[in-house]
C-alpha cells in the first residue's frame, strides 16, 4: 500500500481512454457523413479514416475493453457476490439494493458478453470492407453501425457502470483494478 506516487483512479483512466477513442471516432463520423452525402465519389477520400478507425478498434479499443473485462468487471462482480451493507440496514433498503445489484449484474453481462464481442466483430468487418475498398453504401452502413454501437456502449458505461464503480469499490479494490490494468497494458506492449 505504501507507495511514493499517488495511485491513479482506474475509472479516471478508463474515462480518459474513452475520450481518446472518441476523438478518433470523430474522423469516422466525418467520413460517414461525407459518404452519405456524396456517395462513391468520396470513397477514396474516406478510406484512410475508415482504415485507421478499423485499426484503432483492433488495438487501442480492444485493449481498453480487456481492461474492463479482466480488471473492472470482476472487481464489481466480487462486490455483488458479497453480503452488501451492514445488517442494521432495513429490509426495505436491502430489497432495493438487491434489485439494483440485479440490474447492475445484467448491465455488466450485457457490456461484457454481448457488446464487447459485437464491437470487435464490427471493427473486423470495417477493416475488411476498407481493405476491399467496398462501395459507399456498405462503408457508410458499417461505419454508422460502429458509431451507434460505441455511442450507446460508452454512454452506458459512463452513466451506469463507472459511477457504480466509484460508489462501490473500496480504495483497496480500486488499487487492485489499477494494478491489473497496468499489467494488461504491459502485456500488450511486450
Ligand atoms: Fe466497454
Ligand atoms: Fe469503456
Amino acid at each position: 500500500m505504501a507507495r511514493g506516487n499517488p495511485v491513479q483512479n482506474p475509472i479516471d483512466v478508463l474515462l480518459k481512454e474513452h475520450e481518446i477513442i472518441m476523438e478518433r471516432v470523430a474522423d469516422l463520423r466525418r467520413a460517414v457523413r461525407d459518404l452519405k452525402i456524396r456517395g462513391d465519389d468520396v470513397v477514396d477520400e474516406a478510406l484512410p479514416a475508415l482504415r485507421s478507425v478499423g485499426e484503432m478498434m483492433a488495438t487501442t479499443l480492444l485493449l481498453h475493453a480487456r481492461k474492463e473485462d479482466e480488471a473492472l468487471f470482476p472487481a464489481l462482480e466480487a462486490v455483488f457476490g458479497t453480503e452488501m451493507g451492514p445488517t442494521a440496514v432495513m429490509r426495505q433498503e436491502h430489497r432495493a439494493i438487491h434489485a439494483q445489484a440485479d440490474l447492475f449484474r445484467k448491465t455488466i453481462r450485457e457490456l461484457h458478453e454481448v457488446e464487447h464481442p459485437a464491437i470487435v466483430q464490427q471493427g473486423a468487418e470495417l477493416r475488411d470492407l476498407a481493405a476491399r475498398g467496398g462501395g459507399a453504401v456498405h462503408l457508410e452502413e458499417a461505419g454508422s453501425e460502429i458509431i451507434r454501437l460505441l455511442d450507446s456502449h460508452f454512454g452506458k458505461e459512463e452513466m451506469v457502470l463507472f459511477p457504480m464503480a466509484r460508489n462501490l469499490l473500496q480504495p483497496e479494490a480500486l488499487r487492485q483494478v489499477m494494478e491489473r490494468m497496468e499489467e494488461i497494458e504491459a502485456e500488450a506492449r511486450r
